[in-house]
């Protein structure tokens, strides 16, 4: 293993040996490529500088206590992906070739997967880009899958501490019927003025609601939120939402240690009535809530007792965090091994 600060790492770009990469040029995909450059060669005409025709992803390695590196849900990685570029007209990078993208990627870096119980895992970046020159507004005819990987620390620096989070009303991260509900930078774009003003104002990060009435919640900028109330896990069904592939998890996970789930728009006022609250992603793994802040309307949502995680979201976190190390059996078969 490299020799890193493991424990103290932040959530941000550490350069490793290798990347992968593969291009799509005369409507096929071409050989996986091992490259050590840092850099991308391309036109200065290429779609996703000038139309946003760009996509990402995020997941983890995970080094287990008996030394294995595990990938969480790839495959639904790998869906995602293909589902954002086909809304975005790039090419579809097919499962498999995601899929053998990861695993390469990941064992070319092994040595920079973090030691077990460092609080640190390996953050896997898959991106796709329209490389073809257009000047028009058009889809590009070439495009490059890149994937690269870095160690990381926890994204809200509070790790499984609960962070304060403050309601968003003057902006938008997307429209009711817009891309919110893919993986486009553009939305992350949208995202910066609001995380702004969070940072500024104390807060760990915002929460939007939802874009049209201003009435529900959506999620974070960068995770899912979920709530429980009277043994229940709840959390927002909106179009403008990224399906968390880490929200899935815990739907399942819920059902699985006997809670009910309720996907449905959940009105702001209700935050009053929740026992515990949440916002999950791959980077913010669980982040539990200590309270919510709606600064407009001067009310302030306590969903912490004593600033302690609540038991369900501990459990939850346990559960999900057991099998991504492989601590714990995974039932639903959510982890690969990498050899
Ligand atoms: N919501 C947004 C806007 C995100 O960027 C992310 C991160 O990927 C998530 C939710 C969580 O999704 P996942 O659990 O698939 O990482
Ligand atoms: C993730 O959880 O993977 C994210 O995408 C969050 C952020 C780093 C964009």
């Amino acid at each position: 293993m490299v020799n890193l600060d493991w424990k103290n790492l932040p959530f941000g770009y550490i350069k490793t040996n290798y990347n992968v990469r593969c291009y799509y040029r005369n409507g096929a995909w071409g050989e996986l490529e091992i490259s050590s450059s840092e850099y991308i060669n391309m036109h200065m005409a290429a779609t996703c500088l000038h139309y946003g025709q760009e996509a990402f992803e995020g997941l983890k390695a995970y080094r287990g206590k008996d030394g294995k590196v595990r990938v969480f849900r790839v495959e639904e990685n790998a869906k995602r992906m293909a589902g954002t570029a086909k809304y975005i007209r790039m090419a579809e990078p097919p499962v498999d070739l995601f899929i053998k993208a990861v695993e390469t990627v990941v064992h070319l870096n092994k040595e920079f997967v973090p030691p077990y119980e460092s609080g640190a895992t390996l953050y896997i970046r898959p991106l796709l880009i329209g490389t073809g020159a257009q000047v028009g507004v058009n889809p590009a005819d070439e495009f490059l899958l890149i994937m690269f990987v870095t160690p990381v620390g926890p994204y809200y620096k509070k790790g499984f501490t609960p962070i304060d989070v403050v309601i968003e009303r003057e902006t938008d991260r997307a429209a009711p019927l817009g891309t919110g509900h893919i993986k486009v930078g553009g939305n992350y774009a949208a995202s910066l003025p609001a995380q702004d003003k969070a940072h500024a104002l104390g807060f760990s990060v915002s929460l939007y609601l939802d874009a049209r009435e201003k009435k529900y919640i959506d999620e974070a900028g960068t995770a899912n939120f979920f709530a429980i109330k009277d043994n229940t896990y709840i959390t927002p069904k909106s179009h403008s939402i990224l399906p968390s592939i880490t929200n899935l998890s815990l739907i399942q996970l819920a059902e699985h240690i006997g809670l009910k789930v309720e996907r449905r728009k959940i009105a702001v006022e209700e935050l009053a009535t929740f026992e515990e609250a949440g916002a999950c992603g791959t980077a913010a793994v669980i982040s539990p809530i200590a309270k919510v802040v709606d600064i407009e309307n001067n009310i302030t949502y306590q969903l912490c007792k004593d600033n302690e995680p609540g038991p369900i979201s501990v459990k939850l976190y346990e559960q999900l965090v057991g099998i991504q190390y492989g601590n714990i059996p995974d039932p639903f078969g959510w982890v690969t091994i990498i050899e």
